[in-house]
């Protein structure tokens, strides 16, 4: 298979394309990203050297570059996306172009191409706010954030493009990950480095919002499994089927690097917050998929991974880092602040 991965220089898109080389040594990855302040080349270090391996910077919005990369693979898998809650309350604009217009942009040029599969990374957020039981794929999309509603209007042309053109798209809605190279915006990876350097973990609202973290190597695994084994015109949750909490997640950073419990700091909420999100992954279970990293093991792999890696992250905690960090987080009604 050669797989163009779009977004593969992020986070779990990474990770994916590291593990394909690694596992499927048939196939071949064409990565093409548009290195936001998100994306990063570091990230693909390992597989750099690869002859099955080309990397193209470039923006999933430019049909010319799309249509052109299409033409050289067999399947699209789309990990391209502005994915951060918070930076989409601020400026939601740049959210519904990559995440909405670029999904059409990627669909259409897998049309032209006769692609056989188009494998879609979407989010459990898609879902909204769950306060209780679990969400199931055939529940409806009600997102609550300018970010899951840009997934869920990716996710909704996806759902056209299948009635209309008999498009074979499979969807993914994977749940919190963590894991090694993430941007040191989203929660874990903020704690773990703030904590290293001393600095307050600042804790939205009562800290009581919980979250399904899944391990990055389990959802790249979800993903592929998906991908390989899924069928199309059907969508998958992966979850761990946890249930973690922001004070949980505080309380096992500052265990593991033997920090003291003065450093949680608790801030404003955050407008909106979605309460719970929890989904059933018993479909993809059914195909052969599961979590192998339980919340603990993949903390303490990923506190350490930080530990030994502070030539990856400190270069990113700079300049506009820090000057989103001043816009974004607000004392507490308490008045402390962060
Ligand atoms: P990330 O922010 O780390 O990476 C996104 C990547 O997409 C970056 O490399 C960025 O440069 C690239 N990109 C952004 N806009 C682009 C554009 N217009 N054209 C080309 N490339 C572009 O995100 P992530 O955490 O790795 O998430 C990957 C996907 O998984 C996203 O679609 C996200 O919605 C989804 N997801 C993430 C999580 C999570 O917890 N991180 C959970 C479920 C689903
Ligand atoms: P985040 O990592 O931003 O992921 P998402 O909002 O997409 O689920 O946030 C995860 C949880 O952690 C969420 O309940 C908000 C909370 N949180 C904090 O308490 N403090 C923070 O600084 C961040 C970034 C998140």
């Amino acid at each position: 298979m050669r797989l163009l991965v779009t977004g593969g220089a992020g986070f779990i898109g990474s990770e994916f394309v590291r593990m394909t080389l690694r596992d499927h040594p048939e196939d071949s990855v064409i990565v093409l990203d548009k290195l936001t302040y998100a994306g990063n080349e570091r990230n693909l270090e390992s597989v750099r050297d690869n002859g099955r391996f080309r990397f193209v910077r470039g923006d999933i919005c430019d049909a010319a570059t799309v249509n052109e990369l299409a033409n050289e693979s067999d399947v699209i898998v789309n990990f391209a996306a502005e994915s951060h809650v918070d930076r989409s309350l601020e400026a939601p604009g740049q959210f519904i172009l990559t995440d909405v217009y670029g999904t059409f942009v990627l669909m259409d040029a897998a049309r032209t191409h006769k692609h056989e599969r188009f494998l879609q990374v979407s989010t459990d957020e898609v879902y909204g706010e769950v306060s209780s039981g679990h969400s199931v794929e055939d529940d409806p999309l009600q997102p609550r954030s300018p970010y899951s509603a840009s997934k869920a209007g990716g996710e909704l042309l996806v759902q056209a493009y299948r009635t209309s053109y008999g498009f074979p798209a499979i969807v993914t809605r994977g749940s919190n990950t963590f894991g090694p190279y993430q941007y040191p915006e989203k929660i874990i990876p903020l704690f773990i480095t703030n904590a290293i350097d001393d600095r307050p973990l600042p804790i939205y609202g009562d800290g009581g919002a919980v979250r399904d973290y899944l391990h990055v190597e389990d959802h790249a695994r979800g993903i592929d499994r998906a991908l390989r084994d899924g069928v199309v015109g059907i969508d998958y949750n992966i979850g761990a089927g946890g249930e973690t909490s922001g004070i949980t997640v505080a309380d096992t950073v500052l265990r593991l690097l033997g920090k003291p419990d003065s450093l949680k700091q608790f801030v404003r909420d955050r407008p909106g917050h979605d309460r719970r999100y929890a989904v059933d992954s018993a479909r993809l279970r059914g195909i052969g998929w599961q979590p192998q990293i339980a919340f603990e093991e993949g903390m303490q792999r990923t506190v350490a991974w930080f530990v030994a890696h502070e030539d990856w992250w400190r270069p990113l905690k700079s300049g506009e880092f820090w000057e989103f960090y001043q816009r974004n987080y607000k004392p507490a009604e308490s008045g402390i602040a962060p």
